[in-house]
């Protein structure tokens, strides 16, 4: 039916989206560091959705890594999905932050379309952004500012790629559990799964929306988050 190339499958929003996808027979792609979890997430995806599951290593922080994948694989998948992300209590690796959240998912976004727009195969591009991208904090700038980066990128190439017939969807979800989010101390009602997750970008997918915030009523949070004076900010938050 199709084919999606999933860059941080093992990721556990990029696997369980991998799993809608593969449940509606598109085979899977799934790329990452750590290859023993992609061959246990290959078995799975194969034997229950009786789909084709290639897995490839990447770091995307390596440059290396990342022209060899081009070099390797010469077809172009119909959907790029980019799952990659890394957050830190203290950011003191801010160079890191700011890299696999935003400089290396755009960087790759513009090797695959050099590689594979004239194929005319490739028909959406879709990056997992965040609500923290909405607007500056204090706690995790780094994050928050690479994401800003991530989302402003995906909006600009959706215009950008209009003529092109390749769609570009920016995913922003609220708390989400997964490992990103397991040592956290968040409200509990507010967390969704990454299955739900997962579902909605397929959604997304189908009907081409451009913004998913995910679950929706993290857009009106987010339209009073943004509107909220900047001084409050500097004093009461930590
Ligand atoms: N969870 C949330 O509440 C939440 C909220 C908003 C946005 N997001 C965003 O959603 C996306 C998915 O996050 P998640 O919650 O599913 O997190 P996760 O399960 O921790 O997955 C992040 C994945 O990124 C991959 N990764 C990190 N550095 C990499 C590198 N240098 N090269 C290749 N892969 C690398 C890791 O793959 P390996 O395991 O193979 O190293 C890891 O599995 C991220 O962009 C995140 O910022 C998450």
């Amino acid at each position: 039916m199709g084919s999606i190339l999933v860059i941080g499958g093992n990721s556990d929003i990029g696997y369980a989206t991998a799993k809608v996808f593969a449940q509606n027979k598109y085979n899977i792609h799934l790329v990452s560091r750590n290859t023993s979890q992609l061959e246990i997430k290959k078995k799975e995806i194969e034997s229950l959705y009786k789909v084709k599951c290639k897995i490839t290593l990447l770091d995307i922080l390596n440059e290396d890594n990342v022209n060899n994948f081009f070099n390797k694989n010469l077809e172009s998948p119909n959907i790029i999905l980019i799952a990659v992300g890394h957050t830190e209590i203290d950011e003191k690796n801010y160079k890191k932050i700011a890299s696999i959240n935003y400089v290396s998912p755009m960087v790759f976004i513009e090797k695959s379309l050099i590689k594979y727009k004239t194929q005319k195969k490739l028909n959406t591009i879709i990056g997992i952004s965040s609500v923290a991208g909405d607007r500056g904090k204090k706690r995790g700038c780094i994050y928050t500012s690479s994401k800003s980066a991530f989302s402003s990128y995906l909006d600009g190439l959706r215009q950008r790629l209009y003529s092109d017939k390749i769609h570009v969807i920016t995913v922003k979800p609220g708390w989400v559990a997964t490992k990103m989010t397991k040592n956290l101390d968040l409200p509990k009602i507010m967390i969704a799964s990454v299955d739900f997750v997962g579902n909605k970008i397929f959604k997304s997918y189908k009907t081409k929306k451009n913004t998913l915030y995910v679950p929706k009523f993290w857009s009106i949070i987010m339209f009073f988050y943004k509107i909220v004076p900047e001084i409050l900010f500097k004093i009461f938050t930590k």
